[in-house]
């Protein structure tokens, strides 16, 4: 080996073109056996565990290890047994029973409105709110005692299951704005708004709501008070989903109204759909 005389760095001792040198710097003797240990560590990982994909299937492992097996074994119904004893009881009482009689058992409703607030807050609070309180014009109020598609366990269970797709029409079209001014009168009063306070127009209101052009009755009923089949609420009762000023009601009418729930009956198993139909029938409003 010779030397380069200017920074005492080795070359390998050819040259090239006459004067061109390569400089010799071997790694550090400390950092070599850290490598050879990573190959010599692998080789004998891929030999123990699950590692090389190989066609259809992977290189098993000596020690027949896999992460797939200890979870199921984790989740299988008697490590549950063992850890959670009561909330596994709790789970299979209420997959033998319907809403309406885990609604009846106070022991059982303990367990359903705690992990029933953990499954809302998860999956409906981001539109209902924490509580179930709604958002005014956009998601309805599930604490209260209106309903768009009705209260029972088995209503509301079918709302969570299939979803809901509330269709109030645009009317912009087919009433003139005064027209729509007077019908909106006419809801106001059956409401008993302050707004509402022109007879005239709402004598006006009362004849197009009953008309057969607009035929709001045909879906809010000839009394005003809704039909849950449809999700036409009640116009009577001053608890409003869009907003009951005048301008609110006034934009229902002209652009109609489009409420989407979405469903859940492929997303939630037959346990969770029924602990969130009891905490939400709990929530205040359930009949
Ligand atoms: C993406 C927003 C969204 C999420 C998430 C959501 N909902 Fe809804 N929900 C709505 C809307 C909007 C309506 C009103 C539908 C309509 O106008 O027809 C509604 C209606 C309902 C109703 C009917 C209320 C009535 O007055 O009849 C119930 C009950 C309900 N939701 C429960 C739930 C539950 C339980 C969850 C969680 C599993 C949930 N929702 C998740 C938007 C949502
Ligand atoms: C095809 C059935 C249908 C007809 C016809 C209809 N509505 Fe509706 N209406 C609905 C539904 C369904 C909703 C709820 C919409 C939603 O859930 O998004 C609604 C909502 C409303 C609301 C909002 C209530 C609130 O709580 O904010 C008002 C007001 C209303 N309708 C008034 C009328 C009037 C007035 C007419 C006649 C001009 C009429 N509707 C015609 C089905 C109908």
């Amino acid at each position: 080996m010779a030397s380069n005389e200017k920074n005492q760095v080795q070359t390998t001792g050819h040259t090239w073109d006459g004067d061109l040198a390569e400089y010799n710097n071997p790694l550090p003797q400390w950092w070599v056996w850290v490598f050879y240990a990573t190959v010599v560590f692998a080789v004998v990982y891929w030999i123990l565990y699950p590692a090389w994909p190989m066609g259809g299937g992977y290189t098993q492992g000596v020690l027949d290890y896999s992460k797939r097996a200890r979870l199921n074994e984790a989740m299988s119904q008697e490590a549950l047994k063992e850890k959670y004893p009561q909330r596994f009881e709790a789970l299979n009482k209420i997959s033998k029973m319907s809403p309406a009689t885990i609604l009846g058992d106070s022991d059982l409703m303990n367990f359903v409105n705690s992990s029933g607030k953990v499954l809302f807050g998860d999956n409906c609070a981001p539109c209902h709110g924490s509580g179930g309180q709604g958002v005014i014009g956009h998601y309805p109020n599930l604490a209260d005692s209106a309903w768009l598609y009705g209260g029972t366990p088995a209503d509301i269970k079918q709302t969570i299951v299939q979803g809901r797709n509330g269709y109030m029409p645009a009317h912009g079209d087919k009433l003139s704005k005064q027209e729509i001014e007077a019908v909106a009168m006419y809801e106001g009063s059956l409401a008993g708004e302050e707004w509402a306070d022109d007879p005239q127009k709402v004598a006006q209101g009362k004849e197009i709501f009953h008309g057969s052009q607009a035929a709001c009755y045909a879906c809010h009923g000839k009394d005003g008070k809704g039909k849950e089949a449809l999700g036409a609420p009640n116009l009577t009762d001053a608890i409003w989903f869009y907003g009951g000023e005048k301008s609110a009601v006034i934009e229902t009418l002209t652009y109609g109204r489009d409420g989407k729930m979405p469903s859940w009956g492929d997303r939630l198993t037959e346990n969770q759909i029924k602990i969130l139909t009891a905490y939400v029938h709990s929530l205040g409003g359930g009949e």
